[in-house]
């Protein structure tokens, strides 16, 4: 990938800077952001590129490696207005929600797979929100990137998403995972070394995009929203256990199960982070695994490929294993013995097969940095 030459030859002359962001596994605390509840993504090595230059008129045109380079053209007056291609609007809705007044050339490349649930659409918007905040001197915190670029995919682009994505793509750290405070945005970093215990965390992109996606996210959001209302709570992270219980009778049944994975997730979590602190891998794994069943039984966000992911890697001796990100298609993560990877994926690749699904694909990363500049 050579975005600073391919930029050039797309638009004439050179950028004035390139920037990066990556996309993210989550290790623990799944559909809980939206839920002010605490998580623990980590930052992958994969990350999307993004090459801009200041125009010095009204005029925006961009452009991505990842479709016909076709560049969209449109305006800072026409930017509340815009419907271009999907691509575009995370972008667009970037520099709509910093409030960007000058014209601007951008280039985006992206090593993020799209549609693995690894938030490559995050990566985008913080690769642009990284390039303008530093390149305009905007002065922005990472924390404040972090809530305009959730707004953008929100209000401009229209999907419901939670805080997670972005904080993370933000505010990696090589080697660590992101204890993130989803109410305050308060962080912690927590080192993660699988590597010198001989372990290795296996991510399995099954293929699967279940149509319910969208839709089954904005509901579930909404059913969380809807206890909070009735129990006279903020949010699902005011409530616990005990006083779920209590309530149930007064909850629809669905409803109750939809909370009670928000309430034992956000404690799973916590939990989780004191066991990796103490180099606790198996309990670690425990964990992980109860986090899958309680997206499976609980809150209905898995879906059969992921859900033979995880069985068949269990089944192959992995400590732990769940579905990350929004569900119903998408990613898994195990975690395995180093020596196993090679077969835990074959084994999954196996499964797959047998049951007629498409062939999943396998990547294993490290955590690594947040959004930066990369070069003038
Ligand atoms: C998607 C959303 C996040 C989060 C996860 C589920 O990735 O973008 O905000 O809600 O799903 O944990």
């Amino acid at each position: 990938m050579n975005i600073r030459e391919d930029f050039a030859k797309l638009f004439g002359l050179n950028p004035d800077l390139v920037s990066s962001a990556p996309g993210r596994v989550n290790l623990i605390g799944e559909h809980i952001d939206y839920s002010d509840g605490f998580v623990l993504p980590f930052a992958i090595q994969a990350r999307t590129y993004c090459a801009l230059r200041i125009r010095s008129d009204e005029r925006i045109r961009v452009a991505t490696n990842q479709h016909k380079r076709d560049i969209f053209e449109s305006s800072i007056s026409e930017l509340k207005t815009q419907t271009g291609p999907v691509w575009s609007r995370y972008i667009l809705g970037v520099l709509w929600a910093l409030g960007i007044k000058v014209g601007v050339e951008i280039l985006v490349d992206s090593e993020v797979p799209s549609g693995a649930g690894l938030s490559s659409s995050a990566a985008l918007e913080c690769s642009v929100a990284i390039a303008l905040n530093h390149h305009l001197e905007l002065g922005r915190s990472l924390t404040e990137l972090a809530r305009i670029t959730q707004r953008a995919e929100n209000e401009y682009v229209g999907v419901p998403c939670g805080i997670m994505d972005q904080s993370i793509s933000l505010m990696g750290r090589a080697g660590h995972a992101l204890l993130l405070d989803c109410r305050d945005l308060s962080t912690r970093q927590i080192k993660v070394d699988f590597e010198s215990h001989d372990l290795k965390l296996l991510i399995v992109d099954t293929r699967a995009h279940h149509a319910l996606a969208d839709g089954g996210y904005a509901e579930r959001r909404a059913q969380c929203e809807s206890v909070a209302k009735a129990l006279g709570v903020r949010a699902m992270r005011d409530l616990s256990l005990g006083e779920l219980e209590a309530a149930r009778t007064r909850l629809p049944d669905v409803n109750y199960k939809r909370a009670r994975h928000a309430v034992t997730e956000i404690s799973r979590v916590l939990e989780a982070v004191k066991v990796l602190e103490a180099d606790d891998f198996s309990n670690f794994g425990d964990l992980l695994t109860k986090s899958h069943q309680s997206l499976r039984d609980d809150y209905n966000v898995s879906c059969p490929e992921l859900d033979l992911a995880v069985d068949t890697a269990l089944n192959l001796g992995a400590l732990g294993a769940r579905m990350v990100g929004g569900g119903f298609g998408g990613s898994a993560i195990a975690l395995i013995r180093s020596d196993d990877a090679a077969k835990v994926a074959l084994g999954i690749e196996q499964a797959f097969e047998k049951r007629g699904f498409s062939s999943p694909r396998f990547f294993d990363s490290l955590p690594g940095d947040g959004a930066r500049v990369e070069s003038y």
